[in-house]
């Protein structure tokens, strides 16, 4: 088999994570302070592939070309293709024949997270020269996902989101294929959502006999289009998490369990509980920090308490009644108590917030 190639999709409106995706891309909101989309790029580095192409989208193409570069950092080569407008998955790869050609390639929906990386799936690939191999898992609301279904180890049927799903196999966002994709592409029709759907795709592969080899995902799988999904990301990311103390603590902070202090973070006063991590150049004074938090760079937080929630940089967090949990605050956001009179709610609030007082 020919060196397999990579094709990340990053384009996408990322609507469920409003207000946070009206300024930037779902695929750069960072899971333990990185963004999703790295742990993509990071996965098929570790599988060899280094030729890797992203799709990007008009509206955020650029901020993602700024954050991943030429992909040196990660030692690859990345090759960004413009998708003018959001028409499927199956349309992704149509615009990137030119850059795959003939070689087979590794798809990577660039907000989704494999604990597992992809390593042993890339050799069963190559070992077995599959059509197309493609990730399932169990999940409990296969609704929302492409669902398939086996008979004999073999895939029958594969739907995208069908309102009463057949079984609870959900397709993950990884898949691995080779040209014949391309016609496959090229034969189906808009779906319902009017888009071309990869499930389509893989089901012509399907009905034409060709070989689609469904594997089951080993340790978790995130797609990070929601909230919830994207707070659980980084928790199960979290607790991976190696301590490395770089930043400063006075003698009254303390940090219990599994902690990372980046360089130049500055602890006052304050109660850092693993897993978390706090990323460089924050100050954390009079504050306690919970399990599961991803504090970013140069955040403050004062006399404050946060759990279990994503705090992007440069924000401030301050004077809060009462503890802060499940919460994913935007770049420069700014969240303060006043004791003047009257007493009232003061709030500059973007479209599609979603705000919870107690
Ligand atoms: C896409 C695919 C779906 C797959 C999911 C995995 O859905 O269409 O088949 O299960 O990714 O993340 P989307 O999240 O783009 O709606």
């Amino acid at each position: 088999m020919n060196e397999l190639k990579g094709l990340i999709l990053s384009g996408g409106k990322g609507t469920r994570l409003r207000p946070i995706t009206h300024t930037s891309a779902k695929q750069l909101v960072p899971v333990a302070n990185k963004p999703v989309l790295f742990y993509g790029i990071e996965a098929m580095v570790a599988a060899g592939i280094t030729e890797i192409g992203i799709i990007i989208a008009p509206e955020t193409g650029d901020e993602i070309r700024e954050c991943a570069g030429d992909g040196s950092k990660f030692g690859a080569k990345i090759t960004y293709i413009p998708q003018a407008e959001p028409l499927g998955l199956a349309h992704a790869v149509l615009t990137a024949e030119d850059f795959i050609g003939d070689a087979p390639f590794v798809m990577y929906l660039g907000d989704n997270l494999l604990r597992e990386g992809i390593v042993t799936l890339t050799e069963a690939f190559k070992t077995n020269a599959p059509d197309a191999l493609i990730l399932l898992t169990k999940v409990p609301d296969p609704e929302h996902y492409g669902v398939a279904e086996l008979s004999d180890g073999k895939v029958v049927a594969l739907a995208e989101k069908p309102a009463e799903p057949k079984t609870d196999l959900a397709l993950v966002g990884v898949y691995m294929f080779t040209s014949t994709i391309f016609d496959a592409a090229r034969a189906i029709e808009p779906s319902a959502r009017g888009e071309l759907e990869i499930t389509d795709a893989i089901q012509y592969l399907v009905d034409r006999g060709k070989n689609v080899e469904p594997h089951l995902v080993d340790g978790w799988w995130k797609d990070t289009g929601r909230l919830e999904d994207m707070l659980q990301a980084n928790r199960l990311v979290l607790e991976d998490l190696e301590t490395r103390v770089e930043g400063m603590l006075d003698a009254g902070s303390s940090i219990e369990g599994r902690v990372v202090i980046e360089p130049g973070a500055e602890l006052v006063r304050t109660v850092v509980r693993g897993p978390a991590v706090i990323g460089a150049g924050a100050k954390l004074t009079d504050a306690y920090i919970g399990p599961y938090t991803a504090i970013d760079e140069r955040v403050v937080v004062e006399r404050a308490e946060i759990e279990y929630s994503i705090v992007l940089a440069d924000s401030r967090i301050s004077d809060l009644g009462a503890r802060m949990e499940a919460s994913l605050i935007g770049k420069h956001s700014k969240i303060d108590r006043t004791n003047g009179m009257p007493r009232t709610f003061r709030l500059l609030v973007g479209d599609n917030c979603d705000i919870s007082l107690v």
